[in-house]
């Protein structure tokens, strides 16, 4: 008693459902949890910011309903954003992130989601520049910096994002906020520790979760590789 060991940054591992099993949605998501997951990460495309079309609120509630109790990470994928906030929030969201080109007005955005109790974060594919994020970034909870261009799972890693992972991180630690940063897009066993590396502590990962049969061997082998 008495002595104050310094606890490192918990890193979070969020699987993305877009690779589960939809047809066994619920028992896929326990059962990632069970197997050592953090978060549940919920891709929402819209066919109009993205080419690819997924999935609304009712997956979020249903969620909810199923009883899954780990935050639920909503990442949109969608222009205009507005409109949505209240149906994830109502549906049980925690986080909900928006890319910044998605939007006209980010500080808007962002209070929106903190108006709904939810925990706002921005997202920036890879030809995204931070732009004013110092500006801002006291505001938000998340930055999710995507690995791969977003709209599809399963595609690479693309290491040149790395150095803006490393900007992110000088500005987090210089704010000294708790600010996740979060890496989303081809994190595998291979990629992990050069987003650790950079800074990264909440990682995405759907395919290298999902296409494998032992979600706790994967997630431990992840945690082992992240150092
Ligand atoms: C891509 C999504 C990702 C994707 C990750 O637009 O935001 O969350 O599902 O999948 P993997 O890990 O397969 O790249
Ligand atoms: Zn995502």
């Amino acid at each position: 008693m008495g002595i104050c060991y310094h606890t490192p940054m918990k890193h979070i591992i969020a699987p993305s459902i877009l690779a589960a099993d939809f047809a066994r949605l619920g028992e896929e998501v326990q059962n990632v949890l069970t197997a050592g997951a953090n978060w549940v990460h919920i891709d929402v495309m819209d066919n109009h910011f993205v080419p690819n079309l997924t999935m609304g609120p009712h997956v979020v509630e249903a969620l909810s309903n199923f009883g899954i109790n780990a935050p639920l990470d909503v990442h949109l994928m969608i222009s205009p954003v507005a409109d949505m906030i209240k149906p994830f929030a109502d549906a049980g969201a925690d986080y909900i992130t928006f890319h910044v080109d998605a939007v006209d007005d980010i500080p808007a955005t962002i209070k929106l989601i903190r108006s709904h109790n939810c925990k706002p974060g921005v997202v920036f594919n890879p030809d995204v520049p931070l732009g004013d994020l110092a500006d801002y970034l006291s505001t938000i909870d998340l930055v999710l910096i995507m690995s791969v261009q977003a709209g599809f799972g399963g595609q690479s890693f693309m290491p040149e994002v790395l150095d803006k992972v490393r900007t992110v991180r000088s500005l987090i630690d210089a704010s000294g906020q708790s600010i996740r940063l979060q890496i989303d897009g081809g994190i595998n066993l291979q990629t992990i520790a050069q987003a650790a590396e950079a800074g990264a502590d909440t990682f995405v990962v759907g395919s290298a979760i999902f296409k494998t049969d032992d979600y706790a061997s994967i997630i431990a082998a992840l945690r082992r590789a992240m150092g």
